[in-house]
């Protein structure tokens, strides 16, 4: 009878249609929409992806102006949803359920396309699901790749610097943190310093390539204390203090590339006591690093953790560089992944400013914080 039963059970899941949501996420400064649906893998396929960026209304202004950008996204949001149903060549009306970001970021931002999320899910009758950006990024690497919980990843963007341990959807226990700068915002504070618009991150990956990454001693804080925490304010300072003495342009250069070989340096030694940690609790065969965020776009970084990863035994899995910085698809993915274990959300959902993936991890920012 049970044999009859699990027979039943199996030619009904693969009856079920493959599910397709739309995402939405307006966190910071891009205003986006994705169409992704379920492939029978288990993995996903992106029917549409669109991406608006802000960059040139920020960068006369050195970073995000976020009135400028609830703006822009209220002007746009309508826009890019309509592009990525059309794109996509699916029927709006058969979606099976519509997430949107609803934190951690800015509330004016959030709040524009969390709303456009709930009117399309309220107007068409089909679940709504609240996204967690930090959760979008985690599991965006399983989009392409067919990866188990748990893995370990590294979040590396403009607002983040974590490493976590993902054991599932909503069970994350954090390792690590930035006590101060995230790494985007060390590597555009760098870039700024050297007269670079923002956002700077990638320009200084090109820079570092003409210099000579010796030339400049640079401090790595906290190296050797405060677990796999991380720190980049005094890196920056050192930064600026050494582009006051600068002699000529080349040293620039020198300047970007020292920069970059001691974030290197930085992760690699973090990532180390990280991956230690994570092992104290896994006695997997095959243990997966997944590194994601808009830095994880650095191919210096990718070499360096894909090296420390062989030495360490770990898989390391970077998500496609378009998934790596904000997106929508990562949006959407979370919502299926969430939507498979009912994990719907009623339309009072609010935007949250802050919103950590561990609660229970301690507050770890700004002055006073003691480390060992
Ligand atoms: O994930 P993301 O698009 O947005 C946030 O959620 O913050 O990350 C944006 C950050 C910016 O700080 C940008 O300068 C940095 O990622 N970034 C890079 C590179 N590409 C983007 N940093 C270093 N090297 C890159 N190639
Ligand atoms: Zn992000």
């Amino acid at each position: 009878m049970l044999y009859y039963y699990f027979i039943f059970i199996d030619r009904y899941s693969n009856m079920r249609e493959k599910l397709t949501f739309l995402g939405i996420e307006t966190s910071c400064d891009e205003t986006a929409a994705s169409i992704v649906q379920e492939k029978t893998d288990g993995t996903g396929e992106i029917l549409s992806n669109i991406v608006s960026s802000q960059v040139d209304i920020h960068k006369e202004f050195g970073g995000v102006v976020p009135d400028l950008a609830a703006r822009a996204h209220v002007e746009k949001i309508e826009f890019i949803i309509k592009k990525a149903i059309n794109e996509s060549n699916f029927n709006i009306n058969n979606i099976d359920g519509v997430a949107a970001t609803a934190g951690p970021g800015l509330i004016v931002c959030l709040t524009v396309g969390l709303n456009a999320g709930k009117a399309i899910a309220g107007s068409l009758k089909k679940p709504f699901i609240a996204i967690n950006h930090l959760e979008g990024h985690a599991l965006s690497p399983k989009i392409n790749k067919n990866i188990k919980f748990p893995y370990l990843l590294l979040l590396i963007s403009g607002g983040h610097t974590q490493f976590l341990e993902v054991n599932g959807i909503n069970k994350y226990r954090r390792l690590g943190t930035t006590i101060d700068d995230a790494l985007g915002e060390a590597f555009d504070k760098t870039a700024k310093i050297l007269g670079i618009e923002f956002p700077g991150g990638p320009e200084i990956e090109k820079w570092a390539e003409k210099g000579d990454c010796d030339y400049f001693k640079l401090p790595k804080p906290i190296l050797k204390k405060g677990g796999c925490n991380l720190s980049f304010a005094g890196l920056k300072t050192a930064v600026l203090r050494a582009s006051k003495k600068l002699k000529n342009e080349k040293e620039k250069y020198h300047l970007a590339a020292s920069f970059q070989k001691t974030i290197n340096k930085i992760l690699y030694e973090k990532t180390k006591v990280a991956m230690d940690q994570f092992l104290v609790n896994k006695q997997k065969k095959l243990n997966y690093f997944v590194i994601a965020g808009g830095v994880a776009s650095n191919l210096s970084i990718r070499k360096n953790l894909t090296q420390l990863a062989k030495e360490n035994k770990f898989l390391p899995v970077f998500p496609p560089i378009n998934l790596c910085s904000d997106n929508a698809a990562m949006i959407a993915w979370a919502g299926i992944e969430r939507f498979k274990i009912n994990m719907t959300n009623n339309l009072e959902f609010p935007s949250k400013a802050r919103w950590p993936l561990d609660y229970s991890a301690p507050f770890l920012k700004g002055a006073g914080v003691k480390l060992k």
